[in-house]
């Protein structure tokens, strides 16, 4: 495991975490899902201004974003049908980087077109931050930004490749992030190019 640089403690990347032919299997898995659980358009709360990634989850919980509000619930937003299964190996995943926390609920697939980006935010709609947020990357290389538990204090901004794994634990596990950019052409993993994030997160308290 490497520390590239931690804002706060307990941020984690783990460069290259998956080889390419783990990530060819875990993004035919994921077509599966996405036929199961197509991407749905997510708008901003109250505006509802569309946001610039599509969204879809796996898992018991799925969280998503309508005019009234960011919530988690059991059900696809369109189709209204239970979210499919998280893969065995982000399970896996989980059980490496997060051994002593209760399972993930949710896992958030984002999809960015090279145009997509998303604002500073803090991940914070859960009910307990006891377990690390941990995040995988696919696809085409990624400008991500970390800063502190407050909004505007000192940021840092590293590259996320395809494969690279996140751990948001400790003190990050509040940490404002985002996405600045999508390096555009970085990776030939999607055949129509763009990235997909995958976030898994445990939603309740066990
Ligand atoms: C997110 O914070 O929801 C996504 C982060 C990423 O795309 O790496
Ligand atoms: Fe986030």
């Amino acid at each position: 495991m490497t520390d590239k640089g931690s804002p706060s403690s307990g941020f984690k990347i783990l460069p290259g975490h998956f080889p390419s032919a783990e990530q060819e299997s875990l993004v035919a898995q994921l077509r599966e899902i996405l036929i199961k659980a197509p991407l749905f358009q997510p708008v901003m709360p109250r505006t509802g201004k569309p946001f610039s990634v599509r969204m879809s989850n796996c898992g018991p919980l799925g969280w998503v974003s309508d005019v009234t509000g960011y919530r988690y619930q059991a059900t696809h937003p369109v189709t209204g049908a239970p979210w499919p299964e998280i893969p065995d190996v982000l399970l896996d995943l989980w059980h490496q980087v997060a051994p002593t926390s209760p399972l993930p609920e949710a896992c958030l697939i984002n999809f960015y077109e090279p145009t997509a980006k998303m604002g500073m935010h803090q991940d914070r709609d859960e009910e307990t931050f006891d377990a690390p947020v941990v995040s995988v990357s696919l696809g085409d290389t990624a400008t991500f930004r970390i800063g502190s538990t407050t909004r505007g204090g000192k940021t840092s901004s590293m590259r996320l490749a395809s494969g690279d794994v996140v751990v948001m634990g400790g003190e990050s596990r509040l940490a404002y992030h985002g996405i600045d950019r999508i390096l555009k052409g970085t990776s030939t993993l999607l055949k129509n190019g763009g990235r997909i994030n995958l976030t898994l997160r445990r939603v309740t308290r066990p």
